[in-house]
């Protein structure tokens, strides 16, 4: 039975999210799709993805207890932070005093994986002398934003990752290999399927263990998700070694992962309480919802591992900190007043 989410109570608080105890938490109905992978990895982005683009400057204690109670929600793989030049992304020049926090995390919770973004040598040897387990490199499909986001032309940008991910494998660290602007770019319009596989295959000879195809500004439609996969598939690359990193600018993040799975993946990444953007990216609004995808990913009866009651509490407790309300629809209609 599906139970209606309770109404605002006296136990809301002063930013307008309840307390997580005072509320019952309906569930879906599951209703299984044969068609859809049976279990889906969300490679959560929130602490790294959302919070690079805070205005305020969050707290290192507070990313260290929003990474545990990520994890104590049952996320397996949970983007921690960045080795860039902290220049670029101030609000993560805490990297160097995050990690040493995170280190007794996996032994509380086995098999957690607490990847970091990494874009040249400087921030690999960054990254490993803080013994981080996986890293990843972001590329770009398009020539505008790698020069924005990166300081380099695209081509110049797959080349500063060559011995990222060469020495990474050496010292026994997977790379992830992250394609921003894969349907469309806000200086360049529409990108070239092509462009995009060739992007991605270049990212995959690197040595990239995984890829994850981002619409960095939300603007795309499930039949291009489908189109982009058919292409990926042709020209041999295995569905399971593509994720998808979603957008919600236009609202149809979960539209598109539901195209995704049909297509075969069963990675997704989503950033808790819709949380994110692109500090280089314009109009990048936030990330797909990691409480929205799992309401859906369990109404079809697809395991995530997941505790939404505990990751809902998680995003409402975020949302106090940052002092603003969860995007999130899921969060919303399990935690704030409405309107
Ligand atoms: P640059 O200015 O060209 O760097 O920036 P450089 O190589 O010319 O070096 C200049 C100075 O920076 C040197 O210091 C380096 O040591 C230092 P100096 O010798 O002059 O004293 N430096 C560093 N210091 C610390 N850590 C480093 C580092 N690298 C160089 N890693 C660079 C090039 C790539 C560093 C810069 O452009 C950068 O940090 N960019 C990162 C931007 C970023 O993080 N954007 C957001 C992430 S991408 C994203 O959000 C999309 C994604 O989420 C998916 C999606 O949604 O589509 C992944
Ligand atoms: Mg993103």
């Amino acid at each position: 039975m599906t139970t209606a989410p309770t109404a605002p109570t006296s136990s809301d608080g002063p930013s307008g999210v309840r307390d997580p105890d005072a509320v019952d938490l309906g569930l879906p109905d599951a209703v299984p799709d044969p068609a859809l992978p049976t279990r889906v990895r969300i490679h959560e982005v929130g602490p790294r993805d959302g919070l690079q683009n805070e205005k305020s400057a969050v707290p290192v204690e507070v990313k260290a207890e929003f990474i545990e109670r990520l994890a104590a929600a049952g996320l397996a793989t949970v983007e921690a932070t960045s080795f860039v030049h902290p220049k670029w992304v101030p609000q993560l020049a805490d990297a160097e005093e995050l990690m040493p926090r995170l280190a007794r995390l996996p032994e509380r919770h086995p098999g957690l994986r607490l990847p970091v973004l990494v874009p040249n040598e400087r921030g690999l040897d960054r990254a490993l002398a803080h013994h981080a387990t996986d890293i990843a490199v972001f590329a770009s499909a398009t020539e505008t934003f790698a020069r924005r986001n990166l300081n380099r032309s695209a081509d110049e940008a797959m080349e500063m990752f060559r011995p990222v991910v060469g020495r990474a494998a050496e010292a026994g660290v997977p790379t992830r290999g992250y394609l921003s602007m894969c349907f469309g770019d806000p200086w360049e319009g529409p990108v070239p399927q092509s462009q995009v596989i060739d992007f991605g295959l270049r990212l995959l000879d690197l040595g990239c263990t995984e890829l994850s195809l981002g619409d960095t500004i939300g603007v795309a439609t499930p039949g291009q998700v489908t189109a982009l996969l058919q292409g990926f598939t042709r020209a041999g690359v295995p569905i399971e070694r593509i994720a998808v990193h979603f957008h919600d600018t236009y609202g149809q993040a979960l539209a598109n992962t539901l195209a995704a799975l049909r297509s075969g993946v069963s990675t997704v990444d989503a950033s808790a309480g819709g949380l994110g953007g692109c500090p280089y990216a314009k109009s990048a609004t936030g990330n797909l919802a990691t409480e929205d995808l799992v309401w859906m990913l369990h109404g079809l009866g697809i395991e995530t591992g997941v505790d939404l009651r505990a990751l809902v509490a998680t995003s409402g407790w975020m949302a106090r900190q940052l002092g603003r309300p969860s995007p999130s629809r899921a969060v919303q209609a399990l935690f704030h007043q409405s309107a």
